[in-house]
């Protein structure tokens, strides 16, 4: 334990340093001494002070907070985390950036994550979502290649706008999220001004074992602010840790940011007669037909006392449910089930739990035993098998969620078949936008494809102009490009 009152340098294993300035040498101008352990140490430690970045989402910033029950939902959920008003839980949230790796820059035109951890006395609930409601694709297949396309060209080690936009062209689905990520909201001014999104589909179940489906929802008590690309421009500049900065100062200063909570609903029922599949991360539930229903708020007050320690090594797992919160048959979901846990085995070790702001703050009992950097006493002279005769740490069936009907045999089956209705979400969504906010949506679109080959910007104006024709119009005309020159009609052939 470090004991900040005692002033004296040790090595790490606790042995005075005698000199932090002058390595021990041959001579007073000779060659330096194997001997010197205290130099191979620290230079030792050194090359190995960094840990693998995740692979996206790798920039981000982080804090502590309070979640607050304000409105009695119990009707859907047993989650003990719910269970009365006023009840207050500890949380931590890091928010990020999503293809800058983890020097980037805070104000780039991306995605945002916002990832919630919280401490509930049932377990850690992890709420993984982004800033946007909706995501690229709805098959977890795609998942690596995003990254690829988004991330550095392997030849040129550039982003490569060409590679971007034929990977998301080559799939209209994600029309969608383009658009948010292209209009304003694309570069909110730092984190504290933007809503967050749990975007899948989860399910609550309540204490009668009834299960609804449900979205979660966090708005932003500070409001939304964006950057334009030119403000955009100005801060990187100037500062490339704005968003940082921002959260950082706002809480030192006691300015707490805060977002509410509140839960879309969906029964059965609904699920089945909708008329486009609930469980479609590319499509948003309509709030005329599932109005929001608030929940609670939380605030973040507290900045992490050492940013690696609690930050880099913070990590969240779309896996951690809560009894009363539970999953859905949405396939990016399901995937996302295996890849947080298996990144987190990777980048921090099979013992990630035992990290502070990773560990539960409730009891945890199970069989696991062993692995890298078990620092906790690894459960001592206690029972380390099951089924034991010692009645020690007993399955728990009463907490079976209730059973899912599902609807036919396996196969491979392509989800276009399913729904090819692709551009009439972006299409109501680019029509809520006030004519400011078109114009600078074309002109951001233009802007982020000059360059891309002309096929490219093509098929994007297509289904731009399938989304609205006042869309596409709109991007053809910011790419200088007549749309009477377009065969808006032409059959585009999906690789
Ligand atoms: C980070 C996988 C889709 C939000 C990550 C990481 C992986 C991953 C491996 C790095 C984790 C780490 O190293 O700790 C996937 C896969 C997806 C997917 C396979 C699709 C099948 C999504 C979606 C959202 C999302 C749809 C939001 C709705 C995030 C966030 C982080 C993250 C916020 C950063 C978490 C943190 O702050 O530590 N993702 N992701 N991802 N992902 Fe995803």
């Amino acid at each position: 334990m470090t004991n900040a009152n005692n002033k004296k340098l040790t090595t790490a294993a606790g042995a005075p340093v005698v000199s932090n300035t002058n390595s021990m040498s041959a001579g007073k101008r000779g060659p330096l001494l194997l001997q010197d352990v205290w130099l191979l140490e620290k230079l030792a430690n050194f090359n190995r002070e960094v840990i693998p970045e995740r692979r996206m989402h790798a920039k981000g910033s982080g804090a502590f907070g309070t979640f607050t029950v304000t409105h009695d939902i119990t009707q859907y959920t047993k989650a003990r985390i719910f269970s009365e008003k006023g009840k207050k839980t500890d949380m931590f949230a890091r928010f990020s950036t999503v293809a800058g790796e983890r020097g980037a820059a805070d104000a780039e035109r991306d995605i945002r994550g916002f990832a919630l951890k919280f401490y509930t006395e049932e377990g850690n609930w992890d709420l993984v979502g982004n800033n946007t409601p909706v995501f690229f694709f709805r098959d977890a297949m795609h998942f690596p290649d995003l990254n690829h396309a988004v991330k550095r060209d392997p030849r040129t080690n550039m982003r490569s706008a060409n590679n971007n936009w034929d990977f998301w062209t080559n799939l209209p689905e994600a029309l969608h999220q383009v658009t948010y990520v292209m209009g304003d909201r694309g570069i909110p001014t730092d984190y504290r001004h933007m809503h967050g999104f749990g975007s899948h589909t989860y399910s609550m179940i309540n204490a009668t074992n009834q299960r609804v489906y449900v979205k979660f929802h966090f708005t932003s008590k500070q409001g939304i602010k964006n950057f334009t690309d030119q403000q955009a421009a100005d801060v990187v500049a100037n500062d490339r840790e704005s968003s940082q900065r921002d959260l950082y100062e706002a809480i030192e200063k006691g300015e707490f940011p805060k977002w509410s909570v509140s839960i879309q609903v969906m029964t059965d029922e609904q699920a089945e007669s909708l008329r486009y599949n609930p469980f479609d991360l590319t499509k948003v539930w309509y709030k005329s037909d599932f109005p929001l229903i608030p929940v609670g708020e939380f605030e973040l007050n507290r900045n992490p006392a050492n940013y690696f320690a609690e930050v880099e090594q913070a990590s969240f797992a779309p896996s951690n449910v809560v009894p009363g919160i539970s999953f859905s048959p949405d396939r990016m979901l399901q995937a996302r089930l295996f890849s947080y846990a298996d990144a987190a085995r990777y980048r921090l070790g099979v013992n990630n739990t035992l990290i502070p702001v990773n560990a539960p703050k409730c009891p945890v009992h199970n069989f696991h035993r062993d692995g890298a950097m078990r620092t906790d006493g690894n459960l001592g002279s206690t029972m380390h098998y099951e089924p034991n005769s010692y009645g020690q740490w007993q399955e728990q069936p009463s907490y079976k969620d209730p059973a899912l009907a599902i609807d036919g045999p396996v196969d491979i089956y392509d989800f276009r078949e399913d729904d090819d209705n692709y551009f009439e979400q972006p299409g109501k969504l680019f029509n809520i936008m006030s004519p400011e906010e078109k114009q600078r949506l074309f002109e951001n679109t233009a802007r982020n494809m000059d360059g891309v080959e002309f096929f490219i910007k093509e098929r994007h104006i297509i289904h731009c102009y399938k989304a609205d024709t006042a869309y596409g119009t709109g991007v053809a005309k910011a790419m200088g490009i007549d749309i009477n020159d377009i065969n808006v009609n032409k059959e585009i052939q999906y690789r």
